[in-house]
């Protein structure tokens, strides 16, 4: 199982995040879970140096860019520079500020091009009756692998976030039975875009809204293979208590 605590900017104090990595360290330690934090920018670097433990780092999202005269821009091999071995492309609070499709798939490949493993995250915004948020959910994971090569799609790791889950509690998550259902479906597609059967070697993770409270029962029999967390993962006690439930 994979867990990736997505830190957002709710952790801006240094003597926190190398709390947080304190905690996280001290967990990997005792359970088979692998940890990947993904702290916001200006702490990724500190973090990361001179790593020797078993936690992984991500960024937050990618440029687009490949570098140059840009400013704000942080590119793919930056981060592989400072230690980040997964990135977050495509999440729906950067989709919000305007990130299209095309955008993302552009992203994906940069970050691949400098080993990075992308984490993208797709998810609709409201469950219809009709299964509508079915074929966004296609569409999206669709547009993002379609301009890769077969073996960089089968590098992708899929994050099924549905927008009404985020940023709730775990009684607003998803039930596990339609977990079970969408990670089924998200196969489905990804074995359309994937040659034979590589895409069973896929990860397929879920977030939204995943507590203490919650997580054994998601992980139970849903299909997915780990979790991509976001305010469950800033307190080091629930945090601890997030890794402990699933070892
Ligand atoms: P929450 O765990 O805070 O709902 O956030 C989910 C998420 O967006 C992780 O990327």
């Amino acid at each position: 199982m994979l867990i990736v605590a997505n830190w957002k900017a709710y952790v801006e104090d240094i003597r926190k995040a190398k709390s947080l990595l304190a905690t996280s360290k001290k967990l990997a330690r005792t359970s088979d879970i692998t940890i990947v934090l993904a702290p916001p920018v200006p702490f990724l670097g500190v973090l990361a140096a001179n790593n020797k433990s078993k936690i992984a780092f991500a960024a937050q999202d990618v440029s687009a860019t490949t570098g140059g005269a840009q400013t704000g821009e942080a590119t793919a091999q930056a981060y592989a520079a400072a230690g980040a071995t997964y990135v977050i492309i495509g999440h729906s609070e950067r989709r919000a500020l305007g990130e299209t499709n095309a955008i993302i798939a552009e992203k994906l490949a940069h970050a691949l091009a400098h080993g990075l493993t992308p984490i993208l995250c797709v998810g609709e915004h409201e469950r219809d009756g009709e299964g509508r948020y079915l074929a966004y959910v296609r569409e999206e994971i669709t547009l993002a692998l379609e301009p890769l090569t077969a073996k960089e799609r089968s590098q992708v790791i899929v994050a099924y976030e549905p927008l009404w889950a985020i940023g709730k509690t775990a009684a607003d998550a998803i039930e596990s039975n339609d977990l079970a259902e969408m990670t089924l479906y998200i196969r489905k597609v990804l074995a359309e875009l994937l040659p034979g059967k590589s895409s069973r070697h896929s990860f397929v993770l879920y977030g939204g809204s995943v507590e203490p409270g919650n997580i054994r029962a998601l992980a139970a029999d849903s299909g997915v293979e780990g979790f991509l967390i976001g305010h469950a993962t800033i307190d080091p006690f629930t945090f601890s208590a997030l890794v402990k439930q699933l070892t």
